[in-house]
């Protein structure tokens, strides 16, 4: 930590142009929310951000309609090294909370499913509230602001000095609402998590979560990219799990197949609990015990084929209601699916009569049990979040401030918190900015 007594004559008053109650870098979701709730305090409040747009996460959010709190939101939707950290402030601002706020500026929104919260039309109307709600604060916000460096003066009413190109900015409290390393292309940064190291705060290593898996083109494995490509579009209504810290954790979506791998709702929300070389299992038919299929088939159609008997599963339509998917077809297991799955192509064309039941376990297995391992994610460029982040050991979870640093706080992504889809990031980062924002 340097001292930069001697460059600046510093007040102890907010008397300078300069001089504010409190900074918060990173004008997103978290950095907003700090803003709003220090403002209504009174407290003279500087919001900067590098980027020249504000507010591009939230604007690509959900498709574009930005799904901006899930009505279920507890703190078991959440990942951490600490899993009860998130519980206080998720107490202290919930999605009602933020339901008033949309409901106050008359914004249309729908719950699309499972208490996923989506806005009528366009994201954009919630950028508009948030640079609306501040617009009557005494809050400033800077775009297009590039932080140089920060430096702290412990003794000092205005501790913190916020180096920008042009000119610094000093304040008594400093937000870092920086988020996470994922989609750089729109202006993610590792910045918080360099700010957190010069403090001596601790990382837990960030990784690419809620992302799609890949595969290679390796041929001798089983499964590998070209099975996935030419099954590209293909979806299912599955169940998909792994162990993470030897617990099962399962998630019930849809799964779809891309040119690289896999995707869909359940594939990213079981993407935050994997890592490198980890088993993952799929039950492509969850609503079906297929051995059990299987051998009562094998009993009342004999002579039909296994293929056809396979193409005989539909999905249920109470399913349909459930996860209100978008599945074209009523036939869980395609024609073309049960020719190229490795694990059905090679089967004998024999009437199911004649298959000996331990093959008829095989197939169901294979099917109700599908056990792969992916060989990577498609990494921070398309992952909806970071996982890891500023180690919550450090943080006070009444405040979000650094245990080591007087003043500073973080909030949002860049927290070792990390959320389920379906609009838990968000409620995420509305609670930890207005728990600073109360704080500072
Ligand atoms: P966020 O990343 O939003 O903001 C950080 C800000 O800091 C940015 O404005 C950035 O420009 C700025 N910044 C970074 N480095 C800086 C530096 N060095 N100097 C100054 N400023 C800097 N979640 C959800 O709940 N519902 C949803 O529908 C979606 N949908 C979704 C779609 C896609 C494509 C993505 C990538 C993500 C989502 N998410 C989501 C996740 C959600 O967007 C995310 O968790 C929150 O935006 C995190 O909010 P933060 O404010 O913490 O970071």
């Amino acid at each position: 930590m340097a001292f930069f007594l001697d460059l600046v004559d510093f007040g102890a008053t907010l008397g300078k142009v300069n001089d504010f109650d409190v900074i918060i870098i990173g004008a997103g979701a978290a950095g907003f929310m700090a803003a709003i709730t220090a403002g209504s305090r009174g407290k003279k409040t500087l919001l900067i951000d590098h980027s020249a747009k504000i507010g591009e996460k939230i604007r690509i959010s959900g498709g574009g309609r930005c799904n901006f709190t899930n009505k279920y939101a507890s703190p078991d939707n959440y990942i951490s090294s600490n899993p009860f950290f998130a519980r206080s402030a998720l107490a202290g601002y919930q999605p009602q909370d933020f339901i008033a706020l949309v409901e106050k500026h008359k914004i249309h929104f729908h719950e699309k499913k499972l208490g996923q919260l989506f806005c009528d039309f366009s994201s954009d109307v919630i950028i508009e509230m948030l640079k609306k709600e501040i617009s009557n604060l005494p809050v400033e916000l800077l775009s297009s602001t590039h932080v140089k460096d920060i430096d702290y003066r412990e003794e000092h009413n205005l501790r913190f000095d916020v180096i920008c190109q042009a000119k610094s900015f000093f304040s008594h409290s400093l937000v870092i609402a920086t988020g996470g390393l994922s989609i750089p292309q729109i202006g993610a940064t590792d910045f918080g998590y360099r700010i957190a190291k010069k403090f001596g705060i601790n990382i837990i290593d960030p990784y690419p979560a809620l992302v799609p898996f890949m595969f290679d083109d390796d041929m001798t494995k089983k499964y590998n990219r070209k099975f996935f490509a030419s099954n590209a579009g293909l979806s299912f209504y599955a169940e998909i799990s792994t162990n993470y810290k030897s617990k099962k954790i399962s998630f019930k979506e849809n799964i779809l197949f891309t040119h690289r791998g896999l995707s869909g709702p359940a594939v990213l929300q079981i993407s935050s609990y994997w890592s490198d070389g980890q088993e993952i299992t799929i039950n492509l038919a969850p609503h079906v015990d297929i051995f059990d299929y299987l051998i009562k088939a094998k009993k009342s159609d004999g002579k039909k084929k296994i293929t056809t008997i396979l193409k005989e599963i539909i999905y249920p339509e109470d399913l349909h209601a459930e996860s209100k998917t978008k599945l074209n077809r009523q036939a869980v297991f395609t024609d073309d699916f049960v020719k190229q799955f490795p694990d059905l192509k090679n089967l004998p064309d024999n009437p199911i009569a004649e298959m000996p039941e331990n093959l008829l376990k095989s197939i169901a297995n294979s099917l109700n049990k599908w056990t792969l391992v992916p060989d990577d994610t498609e990494g921070f460029s398309k992952a909806e979040v970071t996982a890891g982040g500023v180690d919550t050991n450090e943080l006070s979870s009444k405040t979000m401030e650094a245990k080591k640093v007087p003043g500073l706080y973080f909030v949002g992504e860049v927290v070792d918190v990390t959320g389920w889809l379906g609009g838990y990031n968000f409620q995420w980062a509305w609670a930890s900015g207005f728990c600073a924002g109360k704080a500072v």
